[in-house]
């Protein structure tokens, strides 16, 4: 069984570092062209790296800034990739940040910057996907399905998190734009899913594992007692995009070695 992504072009937003860098080099050894997005200048070093490194290994890609929140930075994103690589088969919906603060302390820019980007963000990329898929059609040469949508959702897509509303009600949003498309598009043949992670070791949740104590205070938390990779995420995604996965859509899939199982009732409740 070989899960082959050739030929298709798949748009996975921030990744310059993190989650997003691991799925970009996961899609592109499946034979993807990868269109590496980065949110502004101060980020595109990264994004020039993550390429690089993907090119040395053989495969294909571009970079793509765009701000994902705003609305006419993804149109012009999706307008340059289809006029550079053809169209868009696969859009992974990943930009992701926290502003973390409890919620007597929460700004509005706080609270708007997490929905902008976590869930309008979202919205924006899949709306403009979705046309080009419509537009181009089912193509067997490559896929059976008109097109694939991976939300990056997280264990708060369904766990509370104090001192982090914003970004949980971000997560748990996404849950109902996920399955509205899969529902909406789905006689078009295009499958829409979540991925949601658990604790992944990258930039965005450092403070939970860059010292040993930390660490070890995050490892109760999973029973499978490892912190995650990109790579894990990769591996799913792109299994996620080929038709290997044709009839999962309107799925949220967790991968958190265990978190969701509340690995804090294991000795009582
Ligand atoms: C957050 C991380 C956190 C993880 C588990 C993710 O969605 O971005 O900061 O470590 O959830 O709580």
């Amino acid at each position: 069984m070989e899960i082959s992504l050739k030929n298709q072009v798949a748009v996975i937003t921030d990744s310059s570092s993190g989650i997003g860098a691991g799925i970009a080099k996961s899609m592109a050894e499946s034979g993807a062209t990868v269109v590496i997005n980065y949110p502004n200048e101060s980020s595109q070093p990264k994004a020039d790296a993550v390429l690089k490194e993907i090119t040395d290994n053989g495969g294909k890609g571009i970079i793509c800034q765009c701000d994902v929140s705003k609305e006419e930075e993804v149109i012009a994103m999706f307008a340059q990739v289809v006029s550079e690589l053809g169209t868009v088969d696969i859009l992974v919906n990943n930009a992701g940040i926290q502003k973390d603060a409890k919620l007597t302390e929460m700004t509005i820019d706080q609270w708007n910057a997490v929905i902008g980007v976590n869930l309008t963000g979202q919205f924006l990329c899949a709306r403009e996907a979705i046309k080009e898929f419509l537009r181009r059609g089912i193509d067997p040469s490559k896929s059976v399905a008109c097109g694939k949508i991976i939300h990056i959702s997280s264990v708060h897509e369904i766990i509370p998190w104090s001192g982090h509303a914003n970004y949980a009600s971000s997560k748990g949003a996404i849950r109902m734009l996920m399955q509205t498309l899969a529902q909406e598009y789905g006689a078009h043949k295009i499958r829409v899913n979540s991925i949601c992670p658990g604790a992944i070791q990258t930039p965005i949740n450092k403070n939970a594992w860059q010292t040993e104590e930390e660490l070890n205070a995050l490892l109760k938390l999973i029973p499978y007692n490892r912190i995650g990779q990109p790579q894990d995420i990769g591996n799913l995604a792109v299994f996620l995009a080929s038709d290997l996965s044709d009839y999962i859509t309107g799925a949220s899939i967790f991968i958190d070695g265990g978190m969701t199982t509340f690995e804090s009732f294991s000795t009582g409740g």
